[in-house]
């Protein structure tokens, strides 16, 4: 048997500064197969983007074991650790985090010029253009960020997490910044790329943004406080059909 995608043991976070210490994630264990969709919630300072960022390979635990894919991550040197993230993992803000001064092909491109072994320059073009396809960008390749709209920008990071072809997409509040209609496009985008067996970890505030994953992880105070599966998952395209709907009504009325 393959090992689940994602296997924690006791992790622990703290935090110490001069005056406090802040246990941010107090021993969590959890396990997650290829393929699911998970969303994580819980209320502020609950210790989910601690977490998130821990699975992402950004910060190391304090405490406990990440084995990813099977490897013991905590005991990986920084090098190796830096090249299985950029392999493994794609990565998706609040605030898309995209360079404004580039355009938006070139943002694509960026997570390839520290992969291993290294891309060559044609390629990089190619698979940039690939992934903003997939995003239904491919028109506004030239654009920059402060050109395009939340909605655009939050597609084309998530293009730009999709061009190493990783396993796991990481998305910390994806849609916190976006209207319900947008978001309801991005959570489609991110069911096709699930089905397509991407597995996906979202941190979302909203119940209506958790429901369209297939399971939904509650923290308190850095510990799991439930771990359900979502039976019946929202369909983006039946929720968008329905906001479309509900507009051209208030409009009539
Ligand atoms: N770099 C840091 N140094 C010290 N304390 C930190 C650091 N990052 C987070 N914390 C603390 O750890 C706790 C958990 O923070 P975390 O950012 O994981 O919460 P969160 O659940 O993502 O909250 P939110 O919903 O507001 O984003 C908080 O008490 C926070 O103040
Ligand atoms: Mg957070």
């Amino acid at each position: 048997m393959s090992p689940p995608l994602i296997e924690l043991r006791g992790i622990e976070k703290t935090y110490r500064t001069e005056a406090v210490e802040v246990r941010a994630v107090r021993g969590v264990d959890l396990r997650i197969a290829r393929g699911e969709f998970v969303a994580v919630m819980g209320s502020s300072g609950s210790g989910k983007s601690t977490l998130m960022n821990i699975l992402g390979c950004l910060d190391r635990p304090t405490g406990g074991e990440y084995f990813l894919d099977g490897e013991a991550v905590s005991q990986m040197k920084k090098r190796d650790l830096s090249i299985l993230r950029n392999a493994k993992i794609g990565f998706v803000f609040q605030s898309f985090n995209l360079l404004a001064r580039t355009s938006a092909i070139d943002n694509v491109e960026l997570p390839m010029f520290y992969s291993q072994p290294l891309v060559a320059r044609a390629q990089r073009r190619q698979r940039a253009l690939e992934a903003l396809k997939k995003v239904g960008l491919s028109d506004r390749s030239g654009h920059h960020p402060s050109q395009l709209s939340g909605g655009q920008q939050q597609r084309i990071a998530i293009a730009r997490a999709l061009v190493n072809s990783p396993e796991l997409v990481l998305a910390d509040e994806p849609t916190g910044n976006l209207d319900t209609r947008t978001s309801a496009e991005i959570m489609g985008l991110f069911q096709a790329l699930n089905e397509a067996g991407i597995t996906i970890i979202m941190v979302t505030h909203e119940l209506d943004i958790a429901a369209y994953s297939k399971r939904v992880i509650v923290m308190r105070d850095g510990r799991i406080l439930s771990d359900q599966v979502n039976e019946t998952p929202r369909h983006a395209d039946v929720e968008i059909a329905r906001i479309d709907r509900e507009e051209r009504e208030a409009k009539l009325g």
